[in-house]
């Protein structure tokens, strides 16, 4: 069975890889994500300093889900500069996650790492667990200023990683950003953001950040990404690819999210509860699906939804 995929030019020895979360923050987690069967080596989401991130409890599995509100712990953009190098030694994509807490370090930070030629730079929009720092992706003029800022630095491949959106207006407006800005990929969603769970044995709530909010992930938020993927893919024709995030726990789920309109799939709840094993586990599940549709590569599902 084919499972490559094709992004920007960039190929992937398979369309699954890890999403920019947990377990992919130091040296020798993203090591294990290389020694892997991904298809992509994809890293934390980088601040210019190194951060410890929010005070624990911060990730939280219940029934079908996740809630996190991590804080964006990272090693700082300076150790991901010399570390990329090493990562390309794997001979599968590094995909580089940028965040930041102003445009000038979304930019500082973009111009460093894109010197080290990553094989794609991921512009991370929407963390939504920094207190004092909405989602950038919900405020679409300044998504869009600072998506043209980075683009000006960026050689390259450039994505961005964007928040679910739940009205077709949202979709339409951001799309067009998007094509404006001329951003090679997107990669939709990250999670839910600023969800609330409650313990019902102690009356509280399950994470300590933010009084309890936090970004929703797993099983129960596939829904929302698919048709994120979905709405995406209809306004883009192909011009732009899809990376789906979201709810992915078998072959199955990545199934959907290529009939959704996804070349290629991330991440994340999944992989934080099970492990560098859970590639070759989904990568076989995807063939076992795939075949029984008859198909002979993921790229044959890509947009293949039927509609009533
Ligand atoms: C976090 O570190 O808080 C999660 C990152 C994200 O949601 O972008």
């Amino acid at each position: 069975m084919n499972l490559t995929a094709s992004i920007a030019g960039i190929t992937f020895p398979t369309c699954i890889m890890n999403a920019a979360g947990a377990r992919c923050v130091t040296a020798e987690e993203l090591e294990a994500i290389g020694n892997s069967r991904t298809g992509a080596i994809v890293t934390k989401s980088m601040t210019r300093d190194a951060r410890d991130g929010n005070p624990s409890p911060r990730y939280v599995a219940f029934p079908h889900g996740s809630i996190n509100s991590m804080g964006l712990p990272n090693l700082g953009h300076q150790a991901y500069v010399d570390l990329i190098p090493r990562l390309k030694e794997f001979n599968k994509p590094v995909i580089a996650s940028v965040a930041g807490f102003s445009p000038d370090e979304f930019v500082d930070i973009a111009t460093a790492i894109d010197a080290v030629k990553p094989d794609l730079m991921e512009i991370n929009l929407s963390c939504p667990n920094i207190e004092g720092h909405p989602q950038i992706a919900y405020d679409f003029d300044a998504a869009e200023q600072l998506l043209t800022r980075i683009r000006k630095v960026v050689n390259r491949p450039m994505g961005t990683k964007l928040p679910p959106y739940f009205d077709p207006v949202h979709h339409d407006h951001m799309a067009s950003i998007l094509e404006q800005c001329r951003v090679d990929f997107i990669s939709v969603i990250n999670s839910i953001g600023n969800g609330l769970v409650i313990d019902p044995e102690t009356d509280a709530v399950v994470i300590k950040p933010k009084g309890g909010f936090g970004g929703l992930g797993g099983a129960i938020i596939k829904p929302v990404a698919l048709a994120n993927v979905r709405a995406f893919a209809l306004r883009f024709q192909g011009r732009i690819p899809i990376i789906g995030v979201g709810g992915i726990e078998t072959g199955q789920d990545i199934y959907e999210h290529l009939l959704a309109g996804a070349s290629a799939v991330q991440i994340g709840t999944a992989f934080v509860e099970e492990g560098t094993q859970m590639f070759a586990r989904l990568e076989q599940e995807l063939t076992t699906v795939l075949e029984s549709k008859g198909l002979q590569s993921s790229t044959e599902a890509v947009g293949r939804l039927k509609e009533l």
